[in-house]
């Protein structure tokens, strides 16, 4: 009784994972309120792998399912009856069956071939673009790094971070590379991920088809805070990232608040060795200057003794929406989330506030090894000076 009560539970919880786990996976289709949905294409690329998903998980879950009705109907076919007697009632004992083996052997690398043939293809599809903007990637512990050569003379025109900024409609050449171990880039809803490899340069095209925010995860294991490296991708119409690109290229504005210059010499003093701001150097003096062309060998030009040879450029904080890792926002409510070239809101000093005075607290790090940023042991004023300069670079 006992064994015939076992078979029945054990087909009954195989049925019920195998039906938790379809729906588990079908429920996600089409759904972008999860940011890091597969399933919800937003990119020309990623139509291409849920065009193969399609047809994949079609032959995979009538295998799926035909092995898992064969398994039941034998458990419950050949179990052991109560009455049976050892050596009297068992099945025919045999070993091995040449025509069996053959079968299971040629039917799958049949299914194989022809999934070959969809996947070569797709991964052919995957790398055509037509006149492309490039944009250099950079894998950096634990954040993005972005750099943009806007006119194609061989210089950088734009080094920003955490949100890389592209025109609807338009294919992007993604160059990847990482500055000290190894990343992995992944905006979920736009293609599939491609790894951050030091010493490499590893393409990926984007094309993000309507305008919005996509999010992205670090997929490659890289220390300390790698669950929390996120990045975005933000897709702006052709007129917008225009106007995107325009802001971008031009210096900000020195301010004129007495708060906000005290911060601007706090952050010469303290923060210029490794964060870069346009024109801004650790060993200048005031008055200071702003210049439109970021430096981009500034980690390596100045004396580095606390980062990991790069940190943020951060002449432009204002015009992203999210900042440390792309995991705190940098505007109240609905602003952190707006799809315009500019954004526009207040400030979520908090958050900034929080981060200056124990950027540990927020995110693991190990700045005394040069990964991360260090806790400067900030006054309550110095912070307080510091974000209001903070908040004027746009
Ligand atoms: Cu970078 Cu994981």
């Amino acid at each position: 009784m006992r064994n015939k009560r076992n078979a029945t539970i054990a087909a009954v919880i195989s049925l019920v994972v195998m039906v938790v786990g379809f729906w588990l996976i079908l429920r996600n289709i089409g759904d972008p309120e999860k940011p890091l949905n597969t399933l919800a294409p937003a990119g020309k690329q990623n139509w291409e792998i849920f065009g193969l998903v399609k047809p994949v998980f079609a032959i995979a879950g009538l295998v799926f399912l035909l092995v898992e009705v064969a398994i039941i109907w034998m458990v419950v076919r050949f179990r052991r009856n109560r009455h049976d007697v050892d050596g009297v009632e068992e099945p025919t004992q045999t070993h091995g069956n040449t025509p069996l083996e053959i079968t299971w052997t040629v039917v799958p690398a049949l299914l194989l071939a022809v999934l070959a043939v969809f996947n070569v293809q797709t991964l052919l599809n995957l790398e055509e673009s037509k006149d492309p903007i490039e944009i250099r990637v950079i894998g950096q512990q634990w954040w993005w790094e972005y750099r943009y050569d806007i006119d194609r003379d061989g210089e950088v025109d734009i080094i920003t971070a955490t949100q890389i900024v592209v025109p609807v409609g338009r294919d992007v050449e993604v160059k990847i590379q990482s500055n000290d171990v190894i990343h992995s880039f992944w905006i979920p809803a736009i293609n599939g991920k491609k790894d951050a490899v030091p010493g490499r340069t590893h393409t990926l095209i984007m094309t993000a088809e309507k305008p919005g925010i996509y999010q992205g995860q670090c997929t490659e294991y890289c220390g300390l805070s790698h669950g929390v490296m996120r990045m975005e991708l933000k897709a702006l119409p052709q007129a917008e990232y225009d106007e995107w690109v325009a802001a971008m290229t031009k210096a900000p504005e020195q301010p004129t608040d007495a708060k906000a210059l005290a911060g601007q010499e706090l952050f010469v003093a303290q923060c210029a060795r490794c964060h870069q701001v346009n024109g801004l150097r650790p060993d200048s003096t005031a008055p200071y200057t702003y210049d439109d062309v970021p430096n981009p060998d500034y980690g390596a030009s100045v004396d580095i003794t606390v980062s990991s040879g790069n940190a943020p450029n951060l002449t432009h904080l204002m015009m992203r929406q999210t900042f440390a890792g792309s995991l705190l926002p940098l505007y109240q409510g609905k602003a952190a989330e707006a799809v315009t070239a500019v954004p526009d809101g207040i400030p979520d000093t908090s958050n900034l506030k929080d981060w200056l005075r124990d950027p540990e607290a927020i995110k693991p790090m190990n700045p005394d090894n040069g990964q991360g940023m260090p806790n400067l042991q900030l006054t309550e004023e110095q912070i307080d000076q510091l974000v209001a300069y903070l908040v004027t670079l746009k």
